[in-house]
């Protein structure tokens, strides 16, 4: 991956101030990159940018909810003012929670809608107007609960497969402008907000390392290099693609996710 180069290039991540977009935003800024993160907690993202920026990195952000566009908008207007036509664009922002169907409110479901699904949307169709055409990549962060079914997981379930047909439609509409737009599938990666809120203790996690075939789970490291690869000019005839990089685990199908 040391041959990649990102110099001169333009990054906005959604969802950027930590975890695995944080991960594909620092692989973005090490190999030249200039980023713009958002998410809704101001100090998470300055600290994000902070860090960034003491590794050596060209980073600015703001706060932005993608439930709303108008905030979308105006990062957007600040981004562009700064590092100009956008390149590459990640949208990762989400929400998760483990509950059934009957444990959580209807307002509990369309919560995780509204951040996964409708803030998908969202980044993509108020960033349409600052993507670099021809040439910008879209990169939509998905999971496997978008094609296995998974208990406590109807929320996160509807809403990453309605992500992914976002990505489908979307290559093909926007194809013929030059935009490629693919998703990435994380399978379970150490140490991030969303296997704490999955496997939520030390058995869970083992129960899930046990099921991935690689039999360890994945690093930042292993989606950063995939992003930067999918958005890379060798990846130039690639676009509605949903790319799994999880060590095998989504080959057993759903599991049986359950609150501890
Ligand atoms: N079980 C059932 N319902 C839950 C829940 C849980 N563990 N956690 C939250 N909810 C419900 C709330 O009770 C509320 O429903 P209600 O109004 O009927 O009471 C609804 O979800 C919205 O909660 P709220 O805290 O107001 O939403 P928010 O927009 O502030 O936060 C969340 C969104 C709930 C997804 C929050 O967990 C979050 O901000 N997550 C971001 C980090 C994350 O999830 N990372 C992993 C990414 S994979
Ligand atoms: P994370 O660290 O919690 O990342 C979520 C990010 O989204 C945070 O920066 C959060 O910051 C931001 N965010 C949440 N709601 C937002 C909103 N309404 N508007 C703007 N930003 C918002 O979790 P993660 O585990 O790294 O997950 C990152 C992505 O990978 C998600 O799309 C997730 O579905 C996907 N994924 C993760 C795994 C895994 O194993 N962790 C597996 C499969 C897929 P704020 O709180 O400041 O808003």
């Amino acid at each position: 991956m040391s041959e990649l180069t990102f110099e001169n290039s333009s990054v906005f991540v959604a969802g950027g101030s930590s975890g695995i977009n944080l991960g594909i935003a620092r692989a973005f800024a090490e190999r030249g990159a200039r980023v713009f993160l958002i998410s809704r907690d101001p100090e998470r993202v300055a600290a994000a940018v902070a860090g960034l920026r003491e590794s050596g990195g060209e980073a600015r952000g703001c706060a932005a909810d993608v439930r709303d566009p108008a905030a979308l908008d105006a990062a957007y207007r600040q981004a562009t003012d700064w590092f100009g036509e956008i390149d590459v664009l990640i949208s990762g922002a989400a929400g998760n929670f483990l509950a059934s169907a009957l444990d959580m409110s209807c307002n509990a479901f369309k919560t995780v809608v509204d951040i996964d699904l409708l803030g998908t949307f969202n980044v993509l169709r108020c960033g349409h107007a600052w993507l670099r055409k021809p040439g910008a990549a879209v990169l939509n962060i998905s999971a496997p609960q978008a094609f296995n079914p998974t208990r406590n997981q109807v929320h996160a379930c509807a809403a990453k497969a309605g992500v992914d047909m976002i990505t489908k439609v979307l290559a093909m509409e926007w194809g013929d402008q030059g935009i490629r737009v693919n998703s990435l599938v994380p399978g379970p990666i150490g140490d991030t907000e969303g296997i704490r809120r999955l496997a939520p203790n030390e058995q869970a996690l083992e129960r899930m390392r046990a099921t991935v075939p690689l039999r360890r789970l994945g690093a930042l490291a292993d989606v950063a290099n995939m992003a930067m690869t999918l958005c890379s000019p060798g990846a130039g005839f690639v676009t509605g693609a949903v790319l799994t990089v999880d060590g095998g685990s989504s080959l057993q199908g759903g599991r049986d996710l359950k609150p501890e």
